[in-house]
């Protein structure tokens, strides 16, 4: 029966990474997935995670069944987090959310949630946005439309566009925003702009759904929540996939959350029991050790604040390596890279046509998706040079 599945292409993202893993050159440059990794070329863990680790070690009685709705001290710090402590949302009860497997698994916990209420709902995603994106809310069932967001030409968001797209987004449909550190492009919204769609939401009445996978590596922890923390404050529902993979570092642990913003404490409990339903149509109930460890960096004073310290290092860093590449890309090319410090997060395109990025791992060893973007947190001091010359040199010849 199973001899007829034929073998599927590798993963856009984590096909190149295992090509990197696997190429001999000692000067190879690995831009791939969107993971930081330090000043030595390592992903690093966080000390508050290895502390809270060290004190669960001791301190754990059992292995047994997390609850449906995971860790209720992470759901408590999570919502906080994301929301904002002062969250008047949160002050009228009508927050509710599960602990997720990583932000995937509050996406695809979203898109349970959204085909319940609406089957085969349309969900507009931006032009480009994350590929795994479509296939996570697709296996649900849920159709897709595409609004223009990024413009090569400017390097920047095209907002009017966008606005133009969104005005056919009606009442059933959802529309599928980038909380902040846009990925792929690391184009933001500015917060009037959040406001604007925030209006057509109210308008039209269309559903956000937010995915924050990056706060705190933009600007910080509340600046890079505030655009949806301004839907929350002025809309009757709005669905977020939140995750702990970059901003703590949990990557491998799998440590997210579906947060549901409703009208009223009745629907944000009813929220709660279709998502723990749904989880347990899907995988029954979320895995333990990430959420512990990230409850006790939320809940615990003094572990927050070295988390939070550690993290702000992180953010400071992946903007100075911004500043830094786009100087050296602009020695060794005659091109205008500057676009590249104006924008946030993790990733950048770098503007390369297809040829040009198959030409850097072809020929240098440099490995960015075909799209040309890169992860800048795999840049460091020992790499930048290479890579700058590189691109000059793929400019230069193809
Ligand atoms: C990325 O876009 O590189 C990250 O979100 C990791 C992934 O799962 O693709």
């Amino acid at each position: 029966m199973l001899e007829t599945l034929p073998q599927v292409p590798e993963d856009s993202i984590l096909g190149l990474a295992a090509a990197c893993r696997a190429d001999p050159n000692p000067d190879k440059v690995d831009l791939t997935v969107g993971i930081y990794m330090n000043e030595e070329g390592v992903c690093p863990v966080f000390e508050a995670v290895r502390l809270a680790q060290q004190a669960l070690v001791d301190e754990e009685t059992t292995k047994a069944y997390m609850p449906p709705a995971g860790d209720p001290v992470f759901n408590h710090g999570i919502q906080r987090l994301v929301l904002g402590a002062d969250s008047p949302a949160l002050a009228d009860s009508r927050v509710s959310s599960i602990q997720t497997p990583g932000g995937c698994g509050a996406l695809r916990i979203g898109a349970e949630i959204i085909n319940a209420a609406a089957p085969g709902a349309r969900v507009w995603v931006s032009d480009p946005t994350w590929p795994v994106h479509i296939p996570l809310l697709g296996s649900v069932g849920l159709k897709f439309e595409t609004y223009r967001y990024y413009e090569p030409a400017s390097h920047g968001v095209n907002f009017d566009a966008m606005v133009d797209d969104l005005k056919q987004a009606k009442q059933g449909d959802v529309v599928l925003l980038h909380g902040c550190c846009h990925n792929p492009c690391g184009a933001d919204l500015t917060l009037e702009q959040w406001g604007e769609i925030a209006e057509m939401a109210a308008q039209q009445g269309f559903l956000p759904f937010v995915d924050i996978a990056y706060q705190g590596l933009g600007d910080g922890l509340e600046e890079d929540a505030a655009g949806l923390r301004l839907l929350v404050q002025r809309l009757p529902e709005v669905i977020i996939a939140a995750s702990c993979s970059k901003n703590m570092g949990l990557y491998r642990e799998r440590t997210g959350a579906a947060i549901f913003a409703s009208a009223s404490p009745t629907s944000a409990s009813a929220l709660r029991s279709q998502a723990q339903v749904a989880a347990r149509r899907i995988y029954s109930m979320p895995p333990a050790h990430g959420a512990l460890l990230a409850g006790r960096l939320l809940a615990d004073d003094e572990l927050n604040g070295n988390w939070q310290d550690e993290l702000q290092a992180m953010c400071r860093r992946i903007n100075g390596l911004r500043t830094s590449l786009v100087s050296k890309l602009e020695l060794c090319t005659d091109r205008d890279f500057s676009f590249i410090e104006r924008e946030k997060g993790m990733f950048s395109f770098l503007g390369l046509s297809r040829e040009q990025a198959l030409a850097l791992r072809e020929e240098h060893s440099v490995y960015l998706l075909e799209s040309s973007r890169i992860n800048v947190a795999g840049v460091n001091g020992a790499n930048i040079d290479y890579l700058a010359e590189a691109v000059g040199k793929v400019l230069l010849s193809h």
